[in-house]
């Protein structure tokens, strides 16, 4: 059995878990889904969601990592052999589901990369990217073969991920971060910079953060809310739990949640002035009220901003960096999926690393390629929706319910305490009291935030077939896609450890 790799640094685990929560939620989802649900308003549902399931999830979740050094199956194996399963589920959906497009999508950022030198989109963006960039077909059973230019990039983009996590740890994921994230934040602030400052911005900003209270009444927007804060932070992904698990004993476990949480929320809210300056630009050249040129998500950055890209001075070099941006924040966030999956493998059949890394990347890009055909953009959407709004979720409320009522929260509690390392004894009276929270926010608010929250998907479901897909597409592609999965992840718990698993009384 390979020994388990080790971050080298606290900066370094910060740093790729910060990679990973960032991505490309933050930077097209985010400002759009803010916009929609209510503007300036939905910042309160957002930061409610962000304090009353984002970090406590976080911080269960890192801190179970660690404390039990090992993967989600091992760690939950070790609590009880009975919930390995939700291990394998949660790490199973996310890389034979979420992945899969989430590279497809970033094939198709660094396809725009090249397309904004020679602004290739021409005057009708919106007709370039749907029928001649994805060939678009008339519905989800209408394949009509692969896209070549996206399969293209797909495969060069499973190729990077596939040299980064080779590398292990250390080598690999660290030391790619420690290199991705300081150009992502440099990239970031120069976009930011350049966009405020265009002529119709501020009122491109005061339409994303224009309050309208009224909308809070609506618990589609609060719903809204705990989706966005769980795909943004990565909870639910299992990658929390296997980025701890390199992590040294003396580790400030909460420190590193509040760090993560609000350094993720920071910079969605930071990427949205941006995003709505550039809007507001272009709003203004156009003639248009704004609300006529924001569309939803996918049409955010492939046809609103090519189209303000043409518009712009030097739009080419804007284009350029921020579909780079877009490749980066993509990457750091993908090699975190690769190796919550892999890691897991590792744990239970002792496999080489590198065999390892190797088999699953040359299946997850045979499995894109399923999103690369003219109906790939209705198998995103439908496979996108089902897996975020019903398995990220069901696996928040499992993972709080299996904490917080069977191992119990005053253990893993136990834990960050004994470890909190030098500074462990400065604020004693803040730590206790935010640790006393955590506990009650596991065992209570959480599940019944979370269990509402998935509630209400449920009804939503049953009264309309998602975005009027055909009942056979969300009978396949999302309940179906949900239950192999699971049958998937039940088969792999099902055979035996490598190792002896080690159970604590
Ligand atoms: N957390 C990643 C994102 O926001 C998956 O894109």
């Amino acid at each position: 059995m390979e020994i388990r790799g080790a971050w080298k640094s606290n900066t370094g685990f910060l740093l790729a878990a910060i990679g990973s929560a960032v991505g490309l939620g933050n930077i097209w989802r985010f400002p759009y889904v803010a916009y929609e649900n209510g503007g300036g308003a939905f910042l309160i549902p957002y930061f409610i969601a962000l304090i009353t399931a984002g970090i406590p999830i976080l911080m269960l979740e890192l801190a179970l990592g660690q404390k039990k050094r090992a993967s989600a199956p091992m760690a939950f194996s070790k609590i009880d052999s009975k919930w390995e399963w939700l291990g394998w589920w949660s790490v199973s959906f996310v890389m034979f589901g979420i992945v899969l497009y989430y590279i497809v999508v970033i094939g198709w950022c660094a396809d725009y990369m090249f397309f904004s030198i020679f602004k290739s989109w021409g005057s009708d963006t919106n007709d370039f990217f749907f029928n001649k960039f994805l060939c678009k077909s008339g519905g989800v059973w209408e394949f009509g073969g692969l896209n070549y230019p996206i399969v293209f990039a797909v495969f060069v983009i499973w190729f990077c991920n596939w040299l980064i996590t080779y590398k292990g740890i250390e080598k690999g994921i660290e030391k790619a971060s420690k290199l991705m994230m300081p150009q992502l934040f440099l990239i970031t602030v120069v976009i930011i910079v350049w966009a405020v400052s265009l002529d119709g911005a501020e009122e491109g900003i005061s339409v994303y953060m224009k309050p309208d209270f009224a909308k809070l009444r609506n618990i589609k927007v609060w719903i809204d809310a705990y989706g966005q804060i769980f795909f943004s932070l990565s909870l639910g992904f299992g990658i929390m739990i296997a980025y701890a698990s390199y992590l040294p004993r003396k580790t400030n476990i909460l420190k590193n949640s509040l760090i993560i949480g609000f350094a993720n929320s920071f910079y969605e809210v930071f990427a949205g002035f941006g995003v709505f300056s550039v809007l507001g630009y272009m709003a203004l050249k156009q003639g248009k009220p704004i609300e006529e040129v924001v569309t939803s998500g996918i049409g955010l950055a492939f046809v609103a901003y090519p189209e303000a890209i043409s518009l712009l001075p030097w739009g080419q070099l804007f284009g350029v960096l921020f579909f780079f941006l877009l490749v980066i924040a993509g990457i750091s966030s993908s090699i975190s999926i690769i190796e919550a999956f892999s890691s897991a493998i590792l744990d239970k059949f002792g496999i080489p690393r590198r065999k390892v890394i190797t088999t699953v990347c040359i299946i997850g890009f045979f499995g894109s390629l399923l999103f690369c055909t003219h109906a790939g953009l209705f198998w995103l959407d439908i496979v996108d929706h089902f897996l975020n709004h019903f398995g990220l979720v069901t696996v928040g409320i499992l993972e709080a319910i299996v904490i917080g009522w069977l191992y119990k929260t005053h253990r893993l509690k136990n834990h960050i305490v004994d470890n909190l390392g030098l500074s462990g004894n400065r604020h004693r009276v803040f730590k206790y009291i935010i640790l006393q929270l955590w506990m009650y926010c596991i065992k209570f608010i959480t599940p019944v935030a979370l269990g509402l929250a998935l509630i209400y998907s449920l009804i939503e479901e049953f009264k309309t077939p998602y975005s009027g897909y055909p009942v056979s597409g969300i009978v396949v592609l999302g309940i179906g896609w949900l239950l192999i999965t699971h049958l998937f992840a039940f088969g792999l718990s099902g055979l035996p450890w490598k190792k002896e698993i080690i159970r604590e009384k």
